[in-house]
C-alpha cells in the first residue's frame, strides 16, 4: 500500500499549475459518449477516478483513445451495453453520470447503486425524481437502478434540495427529452456550468447554467466537439491553504480567480494576503495565522470540498474556530487524526470547535477520504518532524502528480511503500 513520507517546516515557495476540474471531467466523460461522433476533450485530470470512468465507457463498447496525459477522444457510436458493472461503480461514486447520459441517448440505463461513503450515506433519490419526472420508469432490481423509457418528455422539475449530481444527471437526460425541461433549486458549481457549455457545444440547448434555474430544449442529436475542461478549484484551493498553512509565498496557476472567491476570502481573513491576476492568484502567508468562522454551502458558498484543508490550517491560527459542516453528514473523520499531531479539535454534531496551538508534531495518521487526506498532507507539511500519510490511493483519486507538484514548492514528501524506505526517507531528511 502507498503512503507518503514527510518532513514537515519547509515555507512552500514558488508556482504550480493546477489540472482540469475532476468533477468537471467525470460529468463531461459520461456526457461525450451522447453522440456518434468523435468528441476530444482537453485540459483533463490525469487521476485515478477519471481513468475509471474511461475504463468504465469502454467497457460499454465506446471507443476511447488516450491521446496523451491530458487530451483523450471518445466515441460513443460503438456502445452495444447500456449496463454499466459493478465493479466501476464501487471504485467511483460518479459513474452513476451514465444513468442520465445513457437514458438521454438511448433512453435506457442500468446501473449500480452508489453506495455510501465516508463521507455519508449520500443518497440519489433526486437524481430518480428527476428521471421519473422526464416520463422514465426507475426500479432498483438486484441492486441496479433500471431506467428507461419509450421517449423522454420534458418537464418542470423542483429539485428538494441542491444537488450537484442530480442537477447534472437530470440535466444530461433532458438535453435529448422532446420539448423544454425546467430544473428549479438547481446546483451552480462552475462545474455545472462546464458540463452545460460543453453539451452545448455538441449541439445541446440549456440556458441558466450557474443559476438557480435551468431552462433545457431538447434536441434529437447531439454532434461532435472539442472542449477543454475548467481548472479544477478545489485543487487550486488546496494549495492555497497548503501555502497559508507554510508560511508560503505560492503562485498558483491555471486557475479562474472568479471560482475561488469564497476561498480567497476566507484566505484574506485569517491574515494571508491574497493577489489576484488573470489566470493566477499569489498566496502571501507573512504573518501568524487568526481564527475565523467557516460554514460551508452551495455554490458560490464555502465549498465542502475545501473544509477538511481550512480546518488543518485553523490548527495552528491564534484564537478558537468553528468550522461547520451544512452538506454531508460526516465529514470529520480526519479530526481524530490531526488532534494525533497535537491538534486542539473536537466535534460537535456538523462543527468542529479549533483552538489553535502553536505547532503541530509529526505522526502516523490515515486518510479517509480524498480531501481529508489532502488535509492530513497539509498538516504534515506544517507540523514538526516526520509525518507518514496512509491509504493515499484516496488521495490520488482527485490529485494529479500530487507530491510531484508539492516537491517543486520545496515540499520534503515522498511516496514509500515498505517500512524500509520508510527509514530510508528519516536517514535523508535528517
Ligand atoms: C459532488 O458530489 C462532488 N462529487 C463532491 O465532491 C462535492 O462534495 C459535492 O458535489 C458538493 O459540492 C462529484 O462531483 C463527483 P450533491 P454529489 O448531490 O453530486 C444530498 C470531492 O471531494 N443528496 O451536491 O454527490 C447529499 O447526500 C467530492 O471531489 C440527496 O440527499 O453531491 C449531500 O448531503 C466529495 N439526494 C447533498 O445533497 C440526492 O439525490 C449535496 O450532495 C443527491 C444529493
Amino acid at each position: 500500500m502507498e503512503r507518503y513520507a514527510i518532513k514537515g517546516g519547509n515555507p512552500l515557495a514558488g508556482e504550480v499549475e493546477i489540472a482540469g476540474a475532476k468533477n468537471a471531467a467525470l460529468a463531461i466523460l459520461a456526457a461525450a459518449i451522447m453522440t456518434d461522433e468523435t468528441v476530444l476533450i482537453e485540459n483533463m485530470p490525469d487521476v485515478r477516478d477519471t481513468n475509471v470512468l474511461l475504463e468504465a465507457i469502454q467497457e460499454i463498447g465506446a471507443i476511447v483513445e488516450r491521446v496523451d496525459k491530458s487530451r483523450v477522444k471518445v466515441n460513443g457510436s460503438t456502445i452495444t451495453n447500456v449496463s454499466v458493472d459493478y465493479e466501476f461503480i464501487k471504485k467511483i461514486r460518479a459513474s452513476y453520470y451514465l444513468l442520465g447520459a445513457l437514458l438521454g441517448k438511448y433512453k435506457h440505463a442500468e446501473v449500480p447503486l452508489p453506495g455510501g461513503c465516508n463521507i455519508g450515506s449520500r443518497p440519489i433519490d433526486q437524481h430518480l425524481k428527476g428521471f421519473r419526472a422526464l416520463g422514465a420508469s426507475v426500479e432498483i432490481r438486484n441492486g441496479a437502478i433500471v431506467t428507461q423509457a419509450e421517449k423522454l418528455k420534458g418537464s418542470h422539475i423542483f429539485l428538494d434540495m441542491v444537488s450537484v449530481g442530480a442537477t447534472i444527471n437530470i440535466m444530461m437526460a433532458a438535453s435529448m427529452a422532446n420539448g423544454r425541461t425546467i430544473i428549479e433549486n438547481a446546483a451552480r458549481e462552475p462545474h455545472v456550468v462546464d458540463v452545460a457549455n460543453f453539451l452545448n457545444s455538441m449541439g445541446a440547448n440549456i440556458k441558466g447554467a450557474g443559476t438557480d434555474v435551468i431552462r433545457i430544449k431538447g434536441v434529437e442529436k447531439l454532434h461532435k466537439t472539442e472542449y477543454s475542461i475548467i481548472p479544477d478549484q478545489i485543487e487550486a484551493g488546496t494549495f492555497m491553504f497548503a501555502a497559508a498553512a507554510t508560511r508560503g509565498d505560492v503562485l498558483v496557476k491555471n486557475v479562474i480567480p472568479k471560482h475561488l472567491e469564497a476561498t480567497t476570502a476566507k484566505l484574506e481573513e485569517i491574515g494571508c494576503e491574497v493577489k489576484e491576476f488573470d489566470d493566477s492568484v499569489r498566496v502571501i502567508a507573512s504573518r501568524e495565522l487568526r481564527k475565523t468562522h467557516v460554514k460551508t454551502l452551495p455554490y458560490p458558498g464555502y465549498p465542502t470540498d475545501m473544509q477538511p484543508q481550512i480546518a488543518a490550517a485553523l490548527t495552528m491560527a491564534k484564537g478558537t474556530s468553528i468550522v461547520t459542516e451544512s452538506i454531508f453528514e460526516n465529514r470529520f473523520k480526519y479530526v481524530d487524526e490531526l488532534a494525533r499531531m497535537g491538534a486542539n479539535i473536537k466535534v460537535e454534531g456538523n462543527t468542529a470547535i479549533i483552538d489553535g496551538v502553536d505547532r503541530l508534531t509529526g505522526a502516523r495518521v490515515s486518510a479517509s477520504d480524498l480531501r481529508a487526506g489532502a488535509a492530513l498532507v497539509i498538516a504534515g507539511l506544517s507540523a514538526e518532524g516526520i509525518t507518514i500519510v496512509d491509504d493515499i490511493v484516496y488521495i490520488q483519486r482527485g490529485y494529479e502528480d500530487f507530491e510531484i507538484k508539492l516537491r517543486s514548492l520545496g515540499a520534503e514528501i515522498e511516496k514509500v511503500s515498505t517500512e524500509k524506505e520508510i527509514q530510508k526517507f528519516r536517514l535523508r531528511v535528517g
